[in-house]
């Protein structure tokens, strides 16, 4: 039996394993297996990523460039741009991006692509997984047809199945082996192969009864963070007009043992996972005709947040009866959140924006991203010294990275704007506000 048969090669670790989409969650993965003993095959239609790959170099900061050499030299690992190298592949995992469309509807075309591409050459007894994050129905409505067509059968003659990707990049408490692994299959065949795939190298596999609630697991945790953050974004506003400190009273609440969990304000969302992924779910939601209402709300306080930031460096400028206009501003931190390099989506991105439209002179700080593209300006990052920061109206501080020298900075800036706590110790300072 077929299930039996590719449990068996998963088992002995002679499982050839395809990843599809090597970038933050696919790299990570690839490795887990090549590391488990199994042979895997990486494949990206990005031919530097494949190029850098081959020479045995990571461009994700969770994959150091050593993980990748032993297993080039062992065999364990072949990238490649070219989906043919599949045609021997037993399982098939999927982390294409799912980001959203310049409507703000789910795009997955990446994933559509992918499929197609992985139907030419699914051979039978094989697994096919979905990592990507995605809304409930798209494995087993979307992907299912396409990887039919060609006349297989999903449960007799080839295995799907939806895992959702829990990597929290940059948490070194917490890795792709670590974090336990939710799956769920199109049926109970499908389910068994992909746990025994998970099982085989992670640590933890927690199975659900399909692959809509596997898909459905995802969405509620990234939504449940999302409408959290935007409402703690939403008492820190509301703190500010009532003249109380928003960080001190979560300080206080955290230290109820039960029924309450920190989440923080800050100057907005980003990443590739909390603006879009509860926005896929208000989509799928609507087409069924259910207003997702607290989805949207948080939505718009989150975005929300880097106006009301540019807002606050003005209100904090004018105390100190300074424009806005021609005022020099340095912005700390330009990655979504602390310690990483990933930009995308980083609310950095949309406070450079507006100051730049202000008329105020922006430069920033960040020691892991190097430049950034607004439009048509490119910014590249200064050098955090005391001279620059000496010449600042205001230094804003966006991301804590671990890097920043805060003693510097609270020591040489003017005025300062801390949207993320990162300076509490220094409290209270005259020209240092909080968000
Ligand atoms: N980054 C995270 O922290 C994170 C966490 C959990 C879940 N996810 C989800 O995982 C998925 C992937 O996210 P990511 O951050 O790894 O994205 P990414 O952009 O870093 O990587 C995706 C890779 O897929 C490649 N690609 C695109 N289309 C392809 C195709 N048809 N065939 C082969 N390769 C293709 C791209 O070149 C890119 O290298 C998304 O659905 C995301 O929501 C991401």
């Amino acid at each position: 039996m077929a299930l039996d048969e590719l449990r068996k090669k998963i088992r002995n670790k002679e499982a050839k394993v395809g990843v599809i989409g090597l970038g933050y969650v696919g790299l990570p993965l690839a490795v887990a297996f090549g590391e488990g003993g199994f042979s895997v095959t990486g494949i990206d239609l990005d031919k530097n990523k494949i190029a850098l790959l081959r020479r045995g170099r990571s461009y994700v900061q969770d994959v150091p460039s050593g993980a990748l050499k032993p297993l080039l030299k062992k065999k364990r690992f072949y990238p490649t741009d070219d989906y043919s190298a599949l045609s021997h592949a037993d399982a098939m995992i999927i982390c294409v991006p799912t980001p959203l469309s310049k409507t703000k509807e789910p795009d997955i075309s990446f994933v559509i692509d992918a499929t197609q591409k992985i139907a030419k050459v699914l051979k039978k007894g094989a697994l096919v997984v979905l990592e990507s994050t995605t809304y409930p129905g798209t494995t087993e409505e979307v992907m299912r047809p396409i990887l039919e067509g060609p006349g297989l059968r999903a449960e007799k003659d080839f295995f799907l199945a939806f895992s959702p990707e829990r990597v929290d990049p940059g948490n070194p408490d917490y890795d792709t082996v670590s974090i336990p692994k939710v799956v769920g299959g199109v049926g109970r065949h499908s389910a068994l192969a992909a746990t025994a795939l998970y099982g085989s190298v992670l640590k933890q596999v927690v199975e659900v009864s399909s692959a809509k609630t596997a898909e459905m697991v995802k969405l509620l945790e990234n939504t449940f963070r999302s409408v959290n953050i935007g409402l703690v974004n939403e008492i820190a506003m509301m703190c500010d007009r009532l003249g109380i400190d928003i960080w001190e009273v979560i300080e206080a609440a955290k230290t109820k043992p039960f029924g309450f969990m920190p989440f923080y304000p800050g100057p907005g969302l980003g990443g590739h996972c909390l603006p879009i992924d509860p926005l896929y779910l208000s989509w799928k939601s609507r087409l069924h005709g259910f207003e997702a209402k607290m989805i949207d709300l948080a939505a718009r306080v989150n975005e929300g947040m880097p106006l009301y930031v540019v807002k606050r460096i003005a209100h904090v400028l004018n105390l100190r009866r300074v424009p806005l206009k021609k005022s020099k501003i340095l912005i700390l931190g330009a990655a979504y959140k602390r310690n990483i390099d990933d930009t995308r989506e980083s609310p950095a991105m949309d406070v450079i924006q507006h100051l730049l439209e202000e008329g105020a002179e922006v430069s920033y700080s960040d020691p892991f991203v190097p430049s950034v593209r607004l439009g048509r300006t490119t910014l590249t990052s200064k050098k955090l010294t005391r001279e620059w920061i000496r010449k600042q109206q205001c230094v804003v501080v966006l991301t804590d990275h671990a890097a920043f020298d805060w003693r510097l900075v609270v020591k040489n800036a003017r005025l300062i704007l801390d949207t993320r706590n990162a300076l509490r110790r220094f409290h209270p300072l005259k020209n240092l506000y909080f968000l």
